[in-house]
């Protein structure tokens, strides 16, 4: 798990894109972070929607890497309105930049199931539908991790 509250990074402040510097950065807590990242095969990304977009934080959280992700894939989850459907749909263009596979299957909590477990006590497990796109998201990200992992 990894929290962006236990690793507050400032916003990108690199006197070059890290693509001229071998992927390194100069601010000390970007370079924490990307250190972080090159232990994983492959992530998921919760994502909120803001503005029908990813938040800066986690766009942010992106730029302040970049060897780490290459040729890893990453799945989403989103909530909000319909789900951070369109952040996601931002999102998987960024993560093509990036040199990552964006799989296509990806977890949906829409306004419902979001009410109910904010104010309702529920939990995911209680709506079918998150279930199974649940396990379809593992299910294809595990498949592409051990496979980009053994062509890597
Ligand atoms: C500036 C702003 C813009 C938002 N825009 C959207 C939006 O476009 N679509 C959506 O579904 N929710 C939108 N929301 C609602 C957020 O999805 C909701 O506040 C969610 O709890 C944000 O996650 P967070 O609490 O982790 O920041 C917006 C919220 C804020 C503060």
């Amino acid at each position: 798990m990894l929290d962006l509250r236990e690793h507050p990074l400032p916003f990108f402040n690199e006197p070059a894109p890290p693509i001229y510097t071998g992927g390194q950065y100069s601010e000390s807590a970007a370079e924490a972070w990307r250190l972080k990242l090159a232990q994983y095969d492959a992530f998921i990304a919760t994502v909120a929607e803001y503005n029908h977009g990813p938040t800066a934080v986690l766009k942010n959280a992106l730029d302040s890497a970049q060897q780490e992700w290459i040729r890893k894939p990453i799945a989403f989850v989103g909530y909000g309105g319909i789900g951070g459907a369109r952040a996601i749909e931002h999102l998987r263009g960024i993560a093509i930049e990036l040199q990552m596979a964006p799989i296509k299957q990806e977890v949906n909590i829409a306004m419902e199931p979001y009410l109910g477990v904010v104010q309702q006590g529920r939990t995911l497990d209680d709506y079918e539908h998150l279930a199974q796109a649940r396990t379809a998201l593992f299910e294809h990200l595990a498949w592409w991790a051990s496979a980009l992992r053994a062509a890597r």
